[in-house]
């Protein structure tokens, strides 16, 4: 099954009606997503987008706000200039959780050495808001990537990290509320040890490969609680490709929930999950 245009086949046309199906539209509107998205992937994408979450002409089609393609100078200084933009969104959402009184614990899927982690960490133990939280990684680094469903660039191994040297830098020694899993998440998420988790209020999805956030959402349906962030770091900005392809084909299979967009800085999005059984609540962060 692929998303790639030269791949038009009626497998992937049969794919694509049983989401417009799922997503509650109609064929004729299919007509028109396929006749725009013949003539322009992004209009594909803000249609699904819109559906999804209501907002509409999100991007353009840049994973990145520049053309300057990333891993040259003047995106790379980009990039470091907004990191502390998107720390900080990242700890307003966990203290907007606390506030709303969500429920749950707070999930990493893929550490690498830690930082993310070591963050999140220091901002709920300053504030005095702790919570159950755990890491998964291979801490072999990542998977092989797929050549039509991932982007150009990622490769076997990359981020490699030794458990013992993230788990001294995250000083797992003195932290009961931390829990680091090593595998693969096709293995580590099935344990009993991942299993046992019931309610997750913040998961950040964060092993860029389209496979590896597979595996982590099909382990997030049932989990997330009713208001819980759902936040990606590797959102690709189309529909074929990564974290976002992974999204995409996984919410026709959770219509328990409703997806709203937070925002999104350059290629990290944050979404709040809500129960559609449970009345309107809205996240402000503006
Ligand atoms: C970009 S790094 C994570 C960076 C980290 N979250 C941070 O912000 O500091 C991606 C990590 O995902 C892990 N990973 C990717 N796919 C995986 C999979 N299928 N199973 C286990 N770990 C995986 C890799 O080992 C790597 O450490």
């Amino acid at each position: 099954m692929s998303w790639e245009r030269s791949e038009m086949s009626g497998e992937w046309t049969g794919h694509f009606l049983m989401k417009i199906h799922a997503l509650g539209l109609k064929e004729s509107d299919f007509e028109k997503l396929m006749a725009n998205s013949l003539a322009d992937p992004v209009v594909e994408y803000n249609y699904f987008m819109y559906k999804v979450c209501g907002i509409a002409g999100l991007q353009t089609n840049l994973p990145f706000g520049t053309t300057f393609p990333l891993g040259t100078k003047y995106a790379d200084a980009i990039d470091i200039a907004v990191y502390p933009t998107v720390v900080k969104l990242a700890v307003d959402m966990y203290d907007k959780l606390w506030a709303d009184r969500v429920t749950g614990c707070l999930v990493e899927f893929g550490v690498a050495a830690g930082s993310w982690l070591a963050m999140q960490l220091d901002n709920m133990e300053r504030c005095g808001m702790i919570r159950e939280t755990w890491g998964f990684d291979s801490f072999e680094g990542l998977p092989s990537p797929d050549d039509h469903r991932d982007a150009p660039g990622w490769y076997s191994g990359q981020f490699a990290n030794e458990l013992a040297d993230v788990a001294a830098t995250l000083d797992l020694g003195s932290r009961p509320h931390l829990h680091l899993v090593p595998g693969w998440f096709s293995d580590s998420l099935r344990t009993p040890q991942a299993q046992a988790i019931k309610s997750i209020a913040y998961a950040k999805i964060d092993g860029d490969l389209y496979e590896s956030a597979v595996d982590c959402l099909a382990f997030l349906k049932g989990r997330l609680s009713n208001g819980a962030v759902l936040m990606f770091d590797e959102w690709t900005h189309v529909l074929h490709q990564g974290e976002t392809r992974a999204f995409f084909e996984w919410v026709p299979r959770v219509p328990e929930y409703r997806f709203e967009l937070v925002g999104f800085i350059n290629y990290r999005i944050f979404f709040r999950v809500w129960h559609v059984s449970v009345p309107d609540l809205k996240c402000e962060m503006a």
